[in-house]
């Protein structure tokens, strides 16, 4: 497969800095000679233009950075949507999770019956009347699915990128009242770490490739590393305790590299400020290979 790799180093969707160092540090992990030994072409297309936190206003703090979140988004999105008309994998390296929002409006304009997999400690589904923070990184699924402001909902101009009913939350443990309240409203599928300590992650996982892929649609996958516990993936801006374990995580992406529907990924929230000598960076390209193929045997 050809695969592009696109850089998106922001960090105005979060509070802890140090995501925009992700995309460097996961290439610093290998990302690209590993990828191309698994015998993939890679077209490493650099990062995208991000302006610092420095030198934006904050705007309204129920709705932090706005502004350059939008602009980023719509220039991501069409770089995604490019890489996929001249037949390449997108693969979006992030940055906190509000990129996101580009890379899944730009694969959607291609796919218009995508489903998505958010793999993530977190639900991503405040809206500005819900967030305890601010942060757009915790608004951006519910945007992507026609909820909250309506700049978010309408980058790119049309909306909604998603049918709820093709969003799968797999991986979630810590949920804001007024988004947990948002989640059971929109009927929005959520498989809790309890749900997969109750049935484990091969059921889980087919029931969440089943669903996010319904009528053999294709999928996004975006996977946030905070899923996974802080013991394997300390480098991360939110960490929870009690995520997935790093067998857990590969048997997911193995389960996904199977079902041959995957159209995209991104790889998000690796803060190299708080990683230990870059192991977190280094499971993130670990997960993107078992996601896009690699055995055991
Ligand atoms: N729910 C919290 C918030 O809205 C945390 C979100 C964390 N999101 C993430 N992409 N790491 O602020
Ligand atoms: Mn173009
Ligand atoms: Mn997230
Ligand atoms: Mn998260």
């Amino acid at each position: 497969m050809r695969i592009r790799v696109i850089g998106a180093p922001i960090d105005l969707g979060a509070d802890r800095r140090g995501v925009d160092i992700g995309p460097r540090a996961i290439r610093y992990a290998g990302l690209n000679d590993q990828l191309h030994r698994l015998g993939h072409t890679v077209n490493d297309v650099g990062n995208l233009d991000v302006p610092l936190p420095e030198n934006q206003p904050t705007g309204n703090p129920r709705l932090k950075y706005l502004e350059p979140i939008t602009k980023l988004a719509e220039d991501l999105a069409h770089t995604v949507s490019d890489a996929l008309a001249e037949q390449e994998f997108p693969l979006i390296l992030g940055g906190d999770h509000s990129m996101a929002l580009g890379s899944i409006s730009g694969v959607a304009s291609k796919h218009k019956n995508l489903g998505v997999i958010w793999v993530d400690a977190h639900a991503d589904f405040n809206i500005e009347s819900t967030t305890p923070s601010g942060n757009i990184h915790g608004m951006i699924l519910a945007a992507l699915a026609g909820l909250g402001e309506e700049q978010l909902v309408n980058v790119c101009g049309w909306a909604p990128k998603i049918d709820k009913n093709k969003i799968v939350i797999l991986g979630a443990r810590d949920l804001d009242e007024g988004e947990q309240r948002l989640l059971r409203e929109q009927h929005i599928h959520v498989f809790t770490m309890s749900d997969i300590d109750r049935r484990g992650i091969a059921t889980v996982m087919q029931q969440a490739i089943e669903i996010a892929g319904a009528d053999n649609g294709p999928i996004h996958l975006s996977l946030d590393l905070d899923s996974l516990d802080p013991k394997e993936a300390p480098g991360v801006g939110t960490p929870v305790r009690g995520g997935l374990s790093y067998r857990e995580a590969h048997f997911a992406m193995e389960m996904l590299a199977e079902s041959a529907r995957l159209v995209s990924m991104d790889v998000v929230e690796v803060n190299s400020i708080l990683d230990r000598e870059n192991a977190t960076a280094q499971l993130a390209v670990e997960l993107t290979l078992s996601a896009l193929g690699k055995k055991i045997l």
